[in-house]
């Protein structure tokens, strides 16, 4: 692929210092807020702080994070006194985003009442004849119930088991966690329940169940036994002291909301956002609603495959388990010509590799409709921003379609232009290593700035007439893009995945 003719520049290879894990990581003094629940490899505070910096953004002004998962961007502008909007589409990553940024209560009395529902669920396993080791000083239920006859383990209903990764969670810590989680819904104070219910997501994630995050969700070794009121408890006790410290911060205006950001004009007021800063899915084979599934399902927010299908349809294209006969955001890269042969070449090494799995069969598919859905989104962006908003999305190479690689940055920075952003820079954050390559991707923080409708207009129709030049003279060679028309067709269906 040729370089592109953006106005953006792409750095020089990475030094030591950004490859790998070391720039994503979560640095010490950044863990205040973000801990509470947080997705494996969200991209880190400090990465929200120095877009912050770089577009100088100031109090009075509003930034938006349209992907928003676990709420890093929302966070990191609370804590720095600035206010936010994030949308959100999968229930779990939305909640908790939208409690991570609720900072109205006093961590004493949360821990108050953390401590009443330890001992009563401690209490009640106690009696049924399961032991919990100790959370606290009160109780050593483990030994207090050597030799007691044992209650019936509860599980969950047909249709939530089913929804749940095999074994991803062993039946004991499941009895443990179900009688925790009734505890928290008869007896939490109605306005502290979702601090308990997201740090009974953490532990869920983090210690009770049997996942592992590599960075694709994984079943590891069953644990037969986990203190689960303990595990429990102390993640409380983290949002309680945190709490405290953030309670100053608690009136700087933040709203999550449900959202397709491919709908996104029509959730957000015209022209009322300055800057965004958000990383969206990659065409990667990544499942966000596989992540967040057991406590998705344990916390009651999927409660069966027609929920959960309802859920993915909202999700911009990224994997070929959410693929479905009526998608059509393809059409809005449709005479986007890299776009075509990048599915074109995907295609061809699927037949010379004789690929022939339902999957693999998507993979072209999905490409396209990854990039159309997030032109889509582009495109009913502009509305709501303010004329000189900046924007940072921050997006990774991909090697995943039979390694073929998409460069997902620089196709992005081309959507945008054709759309009438400017394209300001492609910075490198860092590198990945592709597992099956063994070759480093590049995750970059494209950069663009919206001149404000009057101005792009001008642009976009230059840009049209170039690009129409372009086209017709050298179709096959020259690395043109330009926008459909909002108003773009469906094409024909295609059959379903799942
Ligand atoms: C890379 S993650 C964002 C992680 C985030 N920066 C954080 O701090 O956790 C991408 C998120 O986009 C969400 N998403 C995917 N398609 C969406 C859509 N159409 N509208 C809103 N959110 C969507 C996914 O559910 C996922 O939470």
């Amino acid at each position: 692929m040729r370089q592109p003719q953006t106005t953006a520049t792409r750095v020089a290879e990475p030094s030591p210092r950004i490859s790998g894990q070391v720039a994503n990581r979560l640095r010490t003094g950044d863990r205040t807020g973000h801990e509470w629940y947080r997705f494996v490899l969200s991209f880190p505070p400090h990465l929200v702080r120095d877009c912050l910096e770089k577009f100088a953004i100031v109090a009075g002004q509003r930034v938006l994070d349209p992907f928003c998962g676990t709420g890093t961007t929302l966070v990191e502008c609370k804590k720095a006194g600035l206010a936010s909007v994030g949308l959100e589409a999968n229930p779990m990553a939305h909640f908790a985003s939208t409690v991570k940024t609720t900072w109205d209560k006093q961590g004493g009395e949360l821990l108050t009442s953390a401590r009443r529902i330890a001992d009563a669920a401690s209490r009640e396993l106690e009696a049924q004849g399961y032991g919990d080791d100790s959370y606290g000083p009160l109780f050593d239920g483990a030994k207090s119930c050597a030799g007691r006859a044992k209650a019936p383990l509860q599980s969950l209903d047909d249709q939530q088991t089913s929804l749940l990764l095999g074994s991803s969670i062993s039946p004991l810590p499941l009895h443990k966690t179900l009688v925790l989680l009734g505890e928290i819904n008869r007896s939490a104070p109605p306005r502290l329940a979702s601090y308990c219910h997201l740090a009974l997501a953490r532990a869920l994630v983090e210690s009770v169940g049997n996942l592992h995050f590599g960075p694709e969700v994984g079943v590891g070794a069953p644990k037969a036994d986990v203190g689960v009121v303990r595990e429990w408890f102390n993640r409380l006790a983290d949002i309680a002291r945190d709490l405290d410290e953030l309670r100053p911060r608690r009136d700087i205006s933040c709203r999550v909301l449900r959202a397709d950001a491919r709908n996104v004009a029509h959730e957000l007021p015209p022209e009322s956002i300055d800057a965004v800063i958000t990383s969206p899915p990659y065409p990667n084979e990544k499942d966000y609603t596989r992540t967040t599934r057991l406590e998705s399902v344990i916390l009651g927010f999927i409660k069966n495959k027609a929920e959960l299908r309802e859920f993915k349809r909202t999700l911009v294209r990224s994997n070929t388990r959410n693929v479905y006969r009526d998608d059509n955001d393809h059409g809005w890269v449709e005479l986007h010509p890299e776009i075509q042969r990048l599915a074109a070449r995907i295609e061809q090494r699927r037949i010379e590799l004789n690929k022939t799995s339902g999957f693999e069969r998507m993979y072209a598919r999905v490409t396209r409709l990854y990039f159309g859905g997030m032109a889509r989104h582009l495109a009913g962006l502009r509305s709501v921003l303010r004329p000189g908003a900046r924007l940072a999305y921050v997006v990774g190479d991909q090697a995943s379609y039979l390694r073929v690689l998409i460069k997902t940055g620089e196709i992005l920075a081309r959507i945008a232009e054709s759309l009438g952003y400017r394209v300001t820079g492609i910075d490198l954050f860092r590198t990945r290593l592709a597992t099956a390559t063994r070759a480093q991707l590049r995750e970059e923080v494209l950069l663009l700035q919206w001149p404000g409708a009057g101005k792009s207009l001008g642009q976009a129709r230059e840009r049209r007439s170039q690009i129409l030049r372009l086209t017709r003279n050298a179709p096959q060679t020259s690395e043109c893009c330009f926008s459909l028309p909002a108003q773009v067709q469906p094409q024909t269906t295609f059959s379903v995945c799942r």
